[in-house]
């Protein structure tokens, strides 16, 4: 398999089924690219996806990284393909991933019918700002400590960000970072402690000996890190942002007192919704 940035359109290019080389955010160099190079930086071994439609962010991180060992879809059709059109696109690749596809409506569920952790998971699907919200709910219980979500269109849909946003400020011990890629991606995971800090609270504040707050140096994720200002990418990527500044002033903007799980995220297992 070829590994170089530069040719990423054109190891995308045979699996487009509908002409999307010639779409904007194939051509942007910025999009495709994006999840390839991450993939390659990060090197994930499991990754979970909410809405595959044909398959080309997934197959865009698998080109990005050989070692991925499994790639769970889910995908409900919504959008006129079905999740085994999906799956046949990624066996093209040729790539040794275990692919696993499930057809459902996430929307549907509380829980998701998967087993044990994800170090990468795309979010993807419905992007109203109550589907992004119950689907961030969904995957949270299947994310590792040290793994990322990836919500996709937080720069096109206002909905994305929105879910974002609120997310965030449900889950106090998750961190974010804002990527400018073409239509905006937003990466969260949990804090993890920086090797010369202190014991850390929530807000991400070091406590010194008495117990008091005192300032410290940033929360350097391994995979934030990566995609951070001054680590060029690809199209000048940068960290813009941090959990801090998108969750301030954050509120659900459709007011109807919608509830999602707090810290720790939703329930494991299938189960309908209520
Ligand atoms: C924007 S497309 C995903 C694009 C894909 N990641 C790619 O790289 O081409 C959104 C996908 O989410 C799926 N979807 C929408 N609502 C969904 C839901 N409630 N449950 C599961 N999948 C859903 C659609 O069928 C569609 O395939």
């Amino acid at each position: 398999m070829k590994k170089s940035v530069d040719s990423v359109a054109e190891l995308m290019r045979p699996f487009f089924r509908h002409g999307e080389e010639a779409a904007d955010y194939a051509t942007s160099g910025n999009y495709y690219e994006w999840y390839f190079t991450y993939a390659e930086r990060i090197k994930p071994t499991r990754i979970l996806e909410i809405g595959a439609r044909l398959g080309y962010s997934a197959i865009a991180m698998l080109l990005g990284h050989p070692g991925v060992r499994e790639l769970t879809l889910l995908d409900d059709g919504s959008y006129g393909f079905g999740v085994g059109e999906a799956v046949e696109n990624i066996r093209r690749v040729g790539h040794p991933a275990e692919v696993v596809a499930h057809t459902l409506d996430t929307q549907s569920v509380r829980a998701l019918p998967l087993e044990g952790e994800f170090d990468l998971i795309h979010v993807d699907g419905d992007h109203t700002f109550h589907g992004a919200m119950h689907d961030l709910s969904l995957v949270l219980p299947y994310l590792s400590p040290s793994g990322v979500i990836i919500l996709d269109d937080v720069d096109y849909i206002s909905s994305c960000k929105k879910a974002a946003r609120q997310f965030l400020s449900l889950n106090p011990g998750l961190e974010s970072a804002h990527i400018s890629t073409f239509r905006g991606h937003i990466l969260l995971g949990y804090s993890l402690p920086h090797p010369d800090d202190g014991e850390r609270t929530r807000s991400g504040m070091a406590k010194d000996g008495d117990g008091k707050s005192k300032s410290s140096k940033t929360t350097r994720r391994q995979f934030f890190g990566s995609a951070g200002r001054g680590t060029l990418l690809v199209g000048g990527i940068a960290l813009v942002g941090t959990g801090g500044a998108l969750t301030a002033g954050c509120s659900d903007d459709e007011g109807d007192g919608n509830e999602y799980p707090s810290p720790g995220g939703g329930e494991r297992g299938l189960a309908p919704k209520e």
